[in-house]
């Protein structure tokens, strides 16, 4: 598949389309045009990263900043932003303890670290109460697949199609993406994919039931899959299974004796209006993981929560990785979640995200390239088509679009070739979010 085509499946927009060319040759400025060439010439070039679009110098709030001092409203940040670039009290609880333990040798314990497991354990409801600290998500997923196969005794896990957890070789086994498995294989083995529950497109439009079908069908048929990984919300296209969805494959899991893994990786902390996704449901997974804005957006910080029952074994290492009990990590995270608790971001972002559905439900009265609009909290999706009967979906229009809005100052993703996605620290405020709404909108009218 060429590279043009690749980006109509991934879950983030190319680096290597003509709109980039055109957007990157627009550059003028000559330190930004000099670190541009650097940065191509010296790391390996991959999808979705370097050759780059731009030049950072700085980052606060729900802005990041380039070079010539343009600022851009970011709605991507890679979902760390929670809290806000830069947040003050991070920055001043972090600048603090630069000064005092910074570094955690393993056999040894601190007590951010102690807190900030205590934490976890405190937010998560009924035996969630074991926490493994790591460094990142995929390390996350990977500690939670090993630990569902000491548990259970069988190494087969269930994901869906198009889902990510992860660029590690466990995490992307796990995964259905072609862009980040292409070429790489052999692969874990033993996962059984299958398709999500996308129902404004698809083999299950209009039909959830049919992927819970399909799902009980791969258990039964299986007979050992040991966990069913999967996204709460996915993040990247914004899919929003149904209440009973998560309960019937909780059933599912019980039944067939598999554990639920929620990856709440990106979605967590607040995104949904809840501090967990999974609080939409009544549903309790066996192991959540954690991270992206768990280290507010300056540290590296990921996390899995797990059963009680399951610390039983002591003898295997699960995690091991080397920043396991990072001060600085233990003491980003507990400010991170104290901010979104004190400043009562959860209530706020259920507020905005009511703002949200109204203005983006007016888009897709007034345009007709608009075919789908969802979303919960400050995560939502506009899902562009070539026309609403056949669905087509508008590639280059949303390219033009997102090349558009970064030139005005909104920064954005664009999933599955078609779908902008729209996710901005959860501490914008209604001016900043209506001037992003607005700057969308007169792009969206260009086309
Ligand atoms: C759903 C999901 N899981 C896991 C990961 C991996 O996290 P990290 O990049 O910190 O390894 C990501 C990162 O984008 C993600 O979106």
């Amino acid at each position: 598949m060429n590279q043009d085509k690749l980006y109509k499946v991934t879950e983030g927009d190319i680096n290597t389309s003509t709109e980039r060319e055109q957007w990157n040759s627009k550059q003028t400025h000559a330190a930004t045009q000099l670190l541009l060439e650097k940065d191509a010439r010296y790391f390996l070039h991959q999808s979705m990263s370097t050759p780059c679009l731009d030049v950072l110098g700085n980052c606060e709030g729900p802005y990041i900043e380039n070079l010539e001092g343009k600022k851009y409203l970011d709605f991507h940040g890679n979902s760390v932003h929670q809290v806000g670039f830069s947040n003050p009290l991070l920055v001043e609880r972090l600048t603090e303890q630069l000064q005092k333990l910074t570094f955690s040798t393993r056999r040894f314990t601190n007590e951010l670290a102690v807190t900030f497991a205590e934490k976890l354990a405190s937010l998560t409801p009924g035996d969630l109460n074991r926490v493994l600290l790591t460094p990142n998500g995929s390390s996350a997923v990977g500690i939670a697949l090993k630990l569902a196969r000491v548990v259970t005794g069988k190494f087969k896990v269930m994901s869906f199609w198009d889902s990510f957890h992860g660029a590690s070789i466990d995490a992307i086994s796990a995964g259905g993406e072609a862009v980040f498995r292409k070429n790489l294989g052999p692969l874990l083995p033993g996962v059984e994919r299958v398709p999500p529950p996308v129902t404004y497109r698809g083999i299950f439009e209009g039909n959830e039931n049919k992927c819970l079908e399909y799902i009980e069908y791969v258990f039964e048929k299986e007979h050992d899959i040991g966990a069913f990984i999967a996204e709460t919300v996915r993040n990247t296209d914004v899919q929003i299974p149904s209440a009973n969805f998560w309960k019937q494959v909780r059933e599912f899991c019980d039944k067939y004796k598999a554990l639920l893994i929620f990856d709440e990786i990106p979605i967590a902390l607040g995104r949904t209006g809840k501090m967990f996704a999974f609080e939409h449901y009544d549903v309790t997974p066996d192991i959540l993981c954690l991270g992206k804005g768990l280290g507010g957006g300056i540290f590296p910080q990921a996390a899995i929560v797990t059963r009680d029952k399951y610390n039983r074994f002591g003898a295997i290492s699960l995690g091991h990785y080397t920043h396991e009990k990072s001060p600085l990590g233990s003491l980003a995270a507990l400010t991170t979640i104290e901010v979104i608790e004190k400043e009562g971001l959860l209530k706020k972002v259920v507020e905005d995200g009511k703002y949200m559905e109204e203005r983006l439900l007016c888009l897709k009265e007034k345009y007709n390239c608009i075919g789908d609009v969802r979303g919960i909290g400050l995560l939502w999706g506009i899902e562009l088509v070539k026309d609403r009967k056949t669905k087509e979906k508008a590639f280059e229009e949303v390219e033009k679009i997102m090349y558009q809005c970064l030139d005005k100052g909104l920064s954005f993703k664009i999933s599955s070739g078609n779908v902008i996605q729209l996710c901005p620290a959860l501490t914008i405020n209604r001016v900043e979010l209506n001037t992003a709404l607005t700057i969308l909108e007169e792009n969206i009218a260009t086309i």
